[in-house]
């Protein structure tokens, strides 16, 4: 019986081209992954050291999970990013989790980007707190909602934005959040490592630390590690030491992380950014010889407007075939009508990739 109903829900999903599975993919040119830097691969090929590092944490980072490695690791990442203090979460997704549905109590108001993260909503919506979302960037609509917003007040954004690839307005948001006393939480996942002269993230790279509540970093994208912190003050920090239910339940990450992400931070300065930003800039170059329709975006996240789920399936299944991978996006993860090919531009790629995948694209729609 149960079964039958999951097994309908499932049907339903590929009717409408929404099924989502798991797949393989390892052979292909990577136009889809989060690893903007290759870090991912660097790193690996230096774990050969002879340390000895305990391969779990063996329970909560409250219980035997906590390390002199994990609070150095925190003030190295609090101060790489100019701010008092950081919390290390076993991923983006719990720090956001952890965040929102402990900070804002019974009374108080988030009010978030229409196109925030699965992670902040679901966070929210384990809080007591009144819920709202704002338009798409728009700082207009925001101070709408602020104007009549109950108790204290919390504004969520994500610097780069994982679906669109655009940046929001973050000096405008700050000016807007001041005016109305809201706490700004940016969430700078496809940010870290990538924007600011060290890759310290946007909000950081325009000084704009002292003006935002809290930061989110996380380490599974250009850092090609795994995990995330939260940059906060030391507050907010003890705060969540003891409210946040997914810091507080939960084994810690690895030990060897550590040792990891603080070879990863001292590697990110060094990071020539501007072989990435050269590479976007060709990308678009190449399409705007095109009639493509994409989503306006300078970032390494790029987005192909194909308009259904079918469509974009069908393109992406057709490049897989001639050895790219770059994902479909569909409902519900982006509106219907917006489904996309989602192009995420590495450093690693070369020019003569782009070249083929715009070639190919051009083949598909002929
Ligand atoms: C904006 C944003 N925040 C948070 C997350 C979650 O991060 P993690 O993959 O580390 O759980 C993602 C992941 O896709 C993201 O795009």
């Amino acid at each position: 019986m149960l079964d039958q109903a999951l097994q309908e829900k499932l049907n339903d999903r590929i009717q409408h081209g929404l099924y989502r599975k798991l797949n393989v993919y390892e052979d292909k040119i990577d136009f889809c992954s989060n690893d903007y830097l290759g870090f991912s691969k660097i790193l690996s090929s230096e774990n050969a050291q002879h340390i000895y590092i305990q391969n779990g944490a063996t329970g909560s980072r409250l219980i035997s999970g906590n390390s002199f490695l994990a609070e150095q690791t925190e003030q190295l990442i609090a101060d790489f990013h100019g701010k008092e203090s950081a919390l290390i979460f076993n991923s983006g997704y719990s720090a956001n989790l952890g965040l929102l549905s402990c900070l804002a109590q019974k009374g108080d108001t988030y009010i978030v980007d229409e196109y925030i993260h699965a992670s902040i909503m679901d966070g929210a919506k384990l809080s007591y707190a009144n819920k709202y979302k704002f338009k798409h960037n728009n700082v207009v609509d925001l101070e709408k909602k602020l104007a009549t917003a109950q108790g204290k007040k919390f504004v969520v954004v994500e610097s780069i934005y994982s679906m669109d690839g655009d940046e929001a307005p973050l000096e405008a948001i700050v000016n807007v959040c001041e005016k109305y006393q809201a706490y700004l939480i940016v969430d700078e996942a496809h940010a870290t490592g990538l924007y600011g002269p060290k890759g310290e993230g946007i909000v950081a790279a325009n000084n704009l630390q002292d003006k935002v509540y809290a930061i989110i970093y996380t380490f599974g994208k250009a850092l090609g590690l795994h995990g995330a912190a939260i940059v906060c003050n030391q507050t907010l920090k003890e705060y969540l030491i003891n409210f946040s239910r997914p810091f507080i339940y939960t084994t810690a990450l690895p030990p060897s992380i550590y040792i990891q992400l603080q070879k990863a931070y001292q590697l990110l300065p060094q990071v020539d950014r501007i072989i990435l930003f050269d590479l976007i800039y060709y990308f678009k170059q190449q399409l705007s010889q095109t009639t493509f329709k994409f989503i306006e975006s300078q970032s390494q996240i790029q987005g192909l407007i194909v308009g259904n789920s079918k469509q974009a399936h069908e393109l992406s299944n057709y490049l897989l075939q001639k050895g790219i991978y770059a994902k479909a996006i569909v409902s519900p993860t982006v509106a219907i009508g917006s489904e996309r090919l989602r192009i995420c531009l590495h450093m690693f790629n070369t020019k003569t990739d782009i070249d083929l995948l715009v070639q190919e694209i051009n083949n598909f729609t002929k």
